[in-house]
């Protein structure tokens, strides 16, 4: 347990319900008129309802103590505070000057896409895969590429023939057209099927991109939230062929609860990615503000200790949930998890369609997941929930869907 925290009564600070009713949650305030029931309860989008690390809240009020919030700049303590994490969590030596810092994430990869192509490219994606992904593609006028993850053996794993498929020329015209793919964006822990790429996977797959002469967006949101002894490899340190070829989106808003402040760093070794990178994007990419700043920089130099006994509670929590879905919704089936705080739930077993199994789980359990057909290709028949509360409340979701279940069969 973290120090600053003493446990009561065998309870953790991660047991602590909050009430973020009123506080502008998207999860919490936004949820009733999302799901269009006014007693949901939300399990949905990547927040989690739990307090931040005590040095990240003292960063942030010690830095509104200064009264002049005006434009800010990334501190050189800052892109050391970056450097040391990579160093640190995955022995990845990174200079300072790889360093581009933005708002969110899905920011970035807008930012990224559009620097680097042109309507009418292609831009491969592994679905079932975090959506915001396909909007990031469209936006930019190209098309999506999907090459859909395959379940081998009850495990998802990428399909390389697949990959390698979709750089080939498109033979179904009255003329052969050459792959319009340029890069492959890459979900690394991948959301939300909860695998964490080994190495071989990961050399594989970038292999095949370089061999194509494209790049690959490496999305590593999720590179911190591992279960047991799971390693989150970063794509870019398989060699330096293949950081030449990646550009890296990472940042601490998912390990330690930051989404609101909008704080995140590309990893761009390249430089004539990066300077590419920068020329297009002038006055549309913007800095973080200056809490979010703080919060980076704090959660990575001080955030260890309360990390640790997150990811202890979440896998119990992982392990609550696994248990009660087998002892009493055996119509699901919970999928093999190795990293994020997503939980993919195959619901198939339960004989509804798509549009069923959404009322069901609104109207009936109320309680608001994510549907899975928003992930693209492969995600029906499934939903998502997000297992980062208390566990008294991911409880109350489960009993939920057992009651509405029980109901639905009496
Ligand atoms: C894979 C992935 N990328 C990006 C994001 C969002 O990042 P940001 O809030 O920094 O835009 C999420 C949030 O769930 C995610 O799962």
């Amino acid at each position: 347990m973290n120090d600053d925290q003493p446990p009561e009564n065998g309870e953790t600070m991660f047991d602590k319900l909050i009430d973020r009713k009123g506080s502008g949650s998207a999860k919490w305030d936004g949820a009733p008129v999302i799901f269009g029931e006014a007693d949901i309860l939300p399990m949905w989008v990547a927040d989690m309802d739990f307090e931040v690390a005590k040095p990240i809240t003292e960063a942030i009020i010690e830095r509104a103590k200064h009264p002049i919030y005006g434009y800010e700049t990334e501190s050189d303590s800052l892109k050391q505070a970056v450097v040391d994490r990579l160093q640190a969590k995955f022995n990845w030596r990174v200079e300072k000057q790889w360093l581009v810092f933005s708002t969110g994430v899905v920011h970035a990869l807008h930012m990224i896409i559009m620097a680097f192509t042109k309507p009418g490219d292609g831009v491969i994606v592994q679905p079932p895969v975090y959506y915001p992904f396909f909007s990031a593609i469209g936006h930019n006028g190209c098309s999506v590429i999907e090459n859909q993850l395959v379940i081998r053996n009850g495990a998802y794993a990428m399909d390389f023939e697949g990959l390698n498929n979709a750089f080939r020329p498109d033979f179904s015209g009255l003329r052969p057209e050459p792959s319009r793919a340029r890069m492959l964006l890459l979900c690394s822990p991948h959301n939300p099927v909860g695998r964490v790429w080994r190495k071989e996977e990961l050399a594989e797959a970038a292999g095949i991109v370089i061999d194509n002469n494209a790049f690959i967006i490496s999305d590593e949101i999720h590179g911190e939230l591992l279960f047991g002894s799971h390693q989150h490899i970063p794509t870019a340190t398989l060699g330096e062929e293949v950081a030449r070829h990646t550009i890296t989106c990472f940042a601490p808003s998912k390990t330690f609860n930051l989404a609101g402040l909008n704080a995140s760093v590309m990893i761009i070794p390249n430089p004539k990615l990066r300077n590419v990178f920068r020329e297009r994007t002038a006055g549309f990419l913007a800095n973080p503000c200056p809490f979010g700043m703080a919060a980076m920089e704090a959660a990575f130099r001080h955030g260890d200790p309360w990390l640790k006994d997150l990811l202890d509670y979440l896998q119990g929590n992982l392990q609550f949930l696994k248990e009660f879905i087998a002892a009493r919704i055996p119509a699901i089936q919970v999928m093999p998890i190795e990293g994020t705080y997503l939980v993919w739930l195959d619901c198939r077993g339960m004989g509804m369609d798509d549009r069923q199994l959404r009322a069901f789980m609104r109207k009936k359990a109320k309680v608001g997941l994510d549907d899975g057909f928003i992930f693209g290709s492969g995600g029906s028949g499934f939903q998502r929930i997000n297992i980062a509360c208390p566990r008294s409340r991911l409880e109350e979701g489960l009993l939920r869907i057992e009651a509405a279940v029980a109901e639905d069969q009496g």
